[in-house]
């Protein structure tokens, strides 16, 4: 299937100079959700705003469905939904009309049965004669994902979504994404968040600097770059290395109480060799306490990537 979205050889300086996007090429694909992680300044909002028709592109080409973001403006804006990452409302408008009303912004007839089921997706129908002051951040955040699937867009974008939200709306936020993607939708957001990229992303692309570092389908991700860590608690501490054990990767840690093992679990014959060194621990007569594994989060290999913690 050809992908919903295209980006090719995207650049973008600002007028003063400042080049934010350095040449990105990234394709899309229909129903997926694709998190863009990378820290503040690292181009998120700039390559959503010129795919969204927001920001003009200085070099290369953006498709939505084929049509050129450019030149079929109003094809491709029809096709897309927008929250952005500023929390802009009418603030004496209530959430009823300000949903309606964006609907007709984007010249769709109007379809009270279909706002009625967004409100009601998002928990806002309670809410939807309230005046958007009388809201709670997060519930204003909602209504802006109302607004942005006003229109029936087949992407959306939502760029920091849950920037500065609390930890229960967040999970709250993921399921309301995780339901638009059951109904087709293609979603792609924005975060600095790494557990949310980790939660409820089927591709990460790492972009830091303008520069679309990798993309790459979440689980192949964590395992490729992904280390393992195998821990042995001693029952008693060992001053040195017994010689049967040296050149094998190992190391003691913790005053002698802990051998390591660092491995890449995506290595073949790993297992192998992790049997033969049990056996071999076991052979130098070095009694195992308790035995466990850790493996690398996304965020470990963020800042592998990036050099900073987001
Ligand atoms: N209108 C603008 N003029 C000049 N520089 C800008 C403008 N908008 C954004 N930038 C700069 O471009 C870089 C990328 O910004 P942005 O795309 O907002 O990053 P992100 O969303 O990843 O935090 C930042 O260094 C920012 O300061
Ligand atoms: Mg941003």
């Amino acid at each position: 299937m050809a992908p919903i979205v295209s980006i090719r050889n995207l650049t973008k300086a600002y007028s003063n100079g400042f080049q934010a996007l350095k040449g990105v090429n990234l394709d899309i694909e229909q129903g997926e959700i694709l998190a863009l992680l990378g820290p503040n300044g690292a181009g998120k909002t700039t390559m959503i705003s010129i795919v969204c028709g927001i920001v003009n592109p200085s070099g290369g080409e953006v498709k939505v469905a084929g049509h050129d973001v450019v030149r079929d403006f109003r094809q491709t804006r029809r096709l897309i939904g927008l929250v952005p990452q500023e929390l802009t409302t009418d603030q004496f408008e209530t959430v009823w009309n300000t949903v309606v009303f964006s609907r007709g912004l984007h010249g769709c007839k109007p379809d009270p049965a279909y706002i009625e089921r967004i409100l009601k997706d998002l928990s806002l129908w309670d809410k939807r004669d309230n005046m958007l002051r009388e809201l709670s951040g997060g519930m204003k955040r909602r209504v802006l994902i109302a607004k942005a699937l006003s229109h029936e867009p087949t992407v959306l974008f939502l760029d920091e979504p849950t920037a500065g939200v609390d930890v229960t709306l967040r999970k709250d936020m993921w399921k309301v994404v995780e339901r638009l993607r059951e109904n087709g939708v293609t979603i792609i957001l924005t975060t600095h968040y790494i557990e949310e990229a980790e939660e409820i992303a089927d591709r990460v692309g790492v972009i830091n600097g303008g520069n679309l570092l990798l993309v790459e389908d979440k689980a192949t991700l964590m395992q490729k770059l992904g280390r393992k860590q195998l821990i042995l608690d001693l029952a008693e501490p060992l001053p040195t290395m017994p010689g049967s054990l040296e050149g094998r990767g190992l190391s003691l840690a913790n005053d002698g109480n802990r051998l390591v093992y660092d491995f890449n679990a995506a290595h073949e014959g790993e297992q192998a060799t992790i049997a033969s060194l049990l056996a071999a621990i076991a052979a130098a007569d070095v009694h195992v306490k308790d035995l466990s594994t850790q493996q690398s989060s996304l965020e470990d290999i963020f800042v592998q990537l990036v050099g900073e913690r987001a």
